[in-house]
């Protein structure tokens, strides 16, 4: 199991999820964030407000999946957040050690999707 964590424009967000449906992949942790990569906030401001300490707003998107999904994954926020610009984002793939539903009790790839 992997947990999908990116970093995106907001107003790729909806483009984003519209692919991520496209295929099949449904659950999704979305989060307002701020953030800087390494142009420190100051050249990307003409496309995002300022906020102080030269952090800009972006989104965060968590997805936990099995890992047939992982490709098709990063696939769909790399197609959907590309802009061509800088700040367009990151995707960070790390390994996933368990997982569990609560309601059910189930674990791991049960419990996953
Ligand atoms: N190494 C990192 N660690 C944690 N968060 C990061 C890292 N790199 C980028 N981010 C987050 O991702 C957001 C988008 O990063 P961004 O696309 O600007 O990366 P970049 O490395 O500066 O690439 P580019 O040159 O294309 O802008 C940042 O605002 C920050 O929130
Ligand atoms: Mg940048």
């Amino acid at each position: 199991m992997k947990y999908i964590i990116a970093v995106i424009q907001p107003d790729r967000l909806e483009e984003v999820l519209r692919i991520l449906e496209e295929k099949e992949i449904h659950l999704v942790t979305v989060s307002s964030v701020l953030g800087r990569g390494r142009q420190k906030g100051i050249s990307e401001v003409y496309r995002g407000h300022k906020e102080g300490g030269r952090l800009l707003k972006k989104v965060k998107l968590e997805i936990a999946v099995n890992e047939e999904f992982v490709k098709s994954t990063v696939d769909a926020i790399k197609e959907g957040a590309r802009t061509g610009h800088i700040g367009d984002g990151k995707v960070f793939v790390l390994d996933l050690q368990e997982c569990f539903r609560i309601r059910t009790g189930e674990t791991g790839k049960d419990a996953i999707g």
